[in-house]
């Protein structure tokens, strides 16, 4: 029905119920309809040219305002927490102390460098960040057609603002729950706000959000874009969801975890640098305008 859902990068375990749910959302109309989307490797890319893109806290790990001994401790930590995050050997339950850790351990290094506010914008500028592919009709669409767009992260919200400031498509649709900086009168990096959102707990994350999700009330139709097996509580806030159709991409140690993509995704997007798939369903959904 949608010809970019035969990519050779889409798989999906019941394309029937994949087709009955955009079915039914089409039905309701897109002003029944939001987004939520994760944000590091979902809406960014993974990797360009053969070389892996930076997350949020890459993004700072490898800038020129910390220390050469940090960048040793940050690139140890990734070299021990990224392979537990990916390792599909381990339950969700033993892996989530550890990302605490890994998340803690980071942000205290983080905070211990002194980051100035007001260097922020150079740092990302000068970073290898990059959304994927079909970014800018993805995001001028949903604002086109007044759908709501909620980027929901455990990367790190100043930079990720930032980083969509730059590209030209922070719209006014579009809200952001993740983990802010904190900073002192003189502009100095002096701790992280609220409470924590790592890749484990985006259900806590939204619930505290209750406000954003009754605003949004009417809009029982999500479309769920996610990388982690983490994201798939995004919508966990959502009232009186009618119809979710989740899309994952699987970037990393594939035939591990394809089965359990398949399980829980309606839609796998298997090393797919782009948002090919999500602007032809979103393009559906709006009646093909
Ligand atoms: P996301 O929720 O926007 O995908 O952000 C979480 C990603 O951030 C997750 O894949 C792990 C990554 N991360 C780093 O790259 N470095 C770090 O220091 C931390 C704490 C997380
Ligand atoms: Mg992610």
């Amino acid at each position: 029905m949608i010809p970019q859902l035969t990519n050779s990068s889409v798989c999906m375990r019941d394309p029937q119920r994949v087709q009955e749910i955009l079915e039914a959302m089409l039905k309701a109309g897109s002003n029944t309809v939001q987004v939520i989307s994760d944000f590091d490797m979902t809406l960014t890319r993974f990797a360009y040219n053969g070389k892996r893109c930076p997350t949020c806290h890459n993004i700072l790990d490898n800038c020129k305002l910390i220390s050469n001994d940090c960048k040793e401790e940050l690139k140890e930590l990734l070299n021990t927490y990224y392979p537990i995050e990916i390792d599909s050997s381990r339950s969700i339950a033993d892996k989530l102390p550890l990302m605490v850790e890994w998340w803690t351990k980071a942000h205290e290094l983080l905070v211990q460098q002194k980051i100035k506010k007001d260097l922020l914008a150079i740092v990302v500028r000068d970073s290898d960040a990059r959304l994927r592919d079909g970014y800018q009709l993805l995001f001028d669409h949903l604002y086109e057609h007044k759908i709501p767009l909620l980027i929901f992260s455990a990367g790190i919200g100043d930079i990720l603002e930032e980083v969509i400031r730059q590209a030209g498509v922070f719209h006014p649709n579009v809200k952001v729950i993740s983990n802010y900086m904190d900073f002192d009168e003189s502009g100095v990096l002096r701790a992280f706000k609220g409470e924590l959102i790592h890749i484990y707990n985006k259900r806590e994350g939204a619930l505290l959000n209750t406000d954003h999700f009754q605003e949004l009330r009417t809009r029982t139709n999500v479309l769920l874009l996610g990388d982690s097996l983490g994201d798939l509580t995004m919508a966990d806030g959502v009232q009186d969801m009618e119809n979710i159709l989740k899309i994952g991409f699987l970037n990393d140690k594939v035939d591990e975890r394809k089965q359990s993509y398949l399980d829980s995704y309606d839609i796998v997007l298997v090393k797919d640098e782009t948002l090919e798939v999500p602007n032809a369903i979103m393009r559906y959904l709006t009646g093909n305008k």
